[in-house]
């Protein structure tokens, strides 16, 4: 909807003759759009790379992801060749009437009752990675929170009994991913190519994913009898002809969920686990809900509607330390947006996460901790793209209720077995990178309930 009555002129910040804001921006992401979004308001006019545009706007927001989509692409990060090589050729880095159609086609598996059938896969991932810790020690529970989301993921994809006892696929899915973020977020020149020693590893720990998926593909077109992983149900998947996926398109697909499927929600862990420790209130209110729901057993699927207030817990640590804390779009078309400010062809869009989740106008009192935002009235009076960590629209997140799930399961699980309490001495530092994680982790001492 575009609002030629009130097209305004966005303004913003100061910025350097040639690099415009890029330093402010690398010298502090979060501070600096931050303060812009406080000083400039609704749109805020930047140059990083190219004219870049803050959204602070939730109908503008709303704009960009749902009512008028085809005129925004995902930015060239993902969606690039580059983007495409370290990623895959897949839903995440597709566009337009491709992406359309890879959607249209996955989007089965994702539904309730397939989703649902792996939340044994999960709780039986909190169940291994508890029985090895010991009461009384200290551990960084961000690093234990993406091991368990690793673990997950790999079963829930490959099947439970998918034998990793080595740990060879894990290690070669997180050399991938430090190798990503390398590329993306390194100052020096070539990073795919530099340093040498990292590209190495990359590469022996990318065919071993590779040939891990194959060679997980070639053994179910053997099996006969139900199985339930994402890779089975992926290669029964059609496209609306009745075709299916060759063997090229599910490898890349598998990727793409060991791509997007783990760091987002073990962060999101991480970060919830820091805030209960520090807010008393919601850990009594928490026990309290898992004593009535649960009474100490295991929860599995038909609990979920029940752990209303672990749900809520989660959604609030995810609107003060988003996962995704910013991601981009490319104006197709010069447009003016409903809050009035126009945007040229070829603009880059920020919407960020980090900075709406805090904006006072939708958030009173922003940085307090506070799970009742997301009672159901609280959420009725709030704009709904006020809160987009999954993002929104055609493109919004595909795992969104299997990451939901798995974190109400993982901290209903674990909850009611072990107290955290945060080490003293630690300053606790968001660092944005491809995820918003702890700069140095998030030491806790760990106690048996
Ligand atoms: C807390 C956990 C998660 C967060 C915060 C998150 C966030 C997001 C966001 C913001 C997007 C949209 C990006 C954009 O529009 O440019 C997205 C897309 C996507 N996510 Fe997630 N995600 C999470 C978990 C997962 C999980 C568990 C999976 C897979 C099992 C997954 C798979 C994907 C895929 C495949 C896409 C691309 C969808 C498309 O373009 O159609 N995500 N995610």
């Amino acid at each position: 909807m575009s609002n030629d009555n009130k097209q305004t002129v966005p303004s913003g910040p100061w910025g350097y003759p040639l690099l415009g804001h890029l330093p402010d921006f690398l010298r502090d992401r979060l501070g600096f759009l931050s303060r812009c979004a406080a000083q400039y308001g609704d749109v805020v006019k930047l140059k990083i790379g190219e004219p870049t545009f803050l959204l602070n706007n939730p109908e503008d927001i709303k704009h960009v992801l749902v009512t008028n989509p085809e005129n925004y692409d995902k930015g060239p990060r993902l969606t690039s060749a580059r983007g495409k090589r370290l990623s895959g050729e897949g839903l995440l880095t597709s566009l337009g009437a491709a992406h359309l159609r890879q959607r249209r086609m996955m989007q089965p598996a994702f539904y309730r009752t397939p989703i649902q059938a792996f939340a044994e896969t999960i709780t039986n991932g909190a169940e291994t990675r508890m029985a090895v810790w010991k009461p009384g020690t200290e551990l960084n529970i961000t690093a234990e929170m993406m091991a368990l989301a690793q673990h997950n993921i790999i079963r829930t994809v490959l099947g439970d009994d998918f034998d990793d006892r080595s740990g060879e696929f894990a290690t070669a899915l997180t050399t991938r991913k430090k190798y990503v973020e390398h590329v993306y977020f390194s100052l020096l020149p070539f990073p795919e190519y530099l340093p040498p020693k990292l590209r190495r590893e990359y590469q022996q720990a990318r065919k071993r994913i590779d040939d891990t998926i194959n060679r997980e593909i070639h053994k179910r077109r053997d099996l006969t009898g139900p199985r339930h992983d994402m890779l089975s149900l992926f290669m029964k998947a059609e496209y609306d002809d009745g075709t299916g996926m060759t063997d090229r398109q599910i490898r890349d697909e598998m990727l793409t969920l060991f791509s997007a499927g783990y760091e987002t929600i073990g962060d999101g862990l991480g970060w919830t686990w820091y805030l209960i420790s520090q807010h008393p209130e919601v850990e009594t209110r928490l026990l309290a809900e898992l004593r009535e729901v649960l009474g100490g057993r295991v929860p599995c699927a038909d609990d979920l509607p029940k752990l209303r207030y672990t749900g809520m817990i989660l959604a609030e640590s995810m609107r003060l330390y988003p996962p995704t804390w910013i991601f981009i779009r490319i104006a197709r078309q010069d447009e003016t947006l409903p809050s009035g400010a126009t945007i040229p062809a070829g603009a880059k869009l920020y919407l960020c996460q980090y900075v709406m989740h805090r904006n006072p106008r939708y958030w009173p009192n922003p940085e307090r901790f506070d799970p009742e935002r997301f009672s159901e009235s609280a959420k009725k009076e709030r704009h709904k793209l006020a809160y987009f960590p999954f993002g929104g629209g055609v493109r919004v997140c595909i795992g969104e209720s299997f990451a939901k799930m798995e974190g109400v399961l993982v901290l209903a699980a674990i909850a009611q077995r072990f107290a955290f309490t945060l080490v003293p001495g630690q300053t606790i530092v968001p660092k944005p990178q491809m995820t918003l994680r702890p700069k140095n982790g998030i030491w806790m001492r760990i106690d048996q309930r």
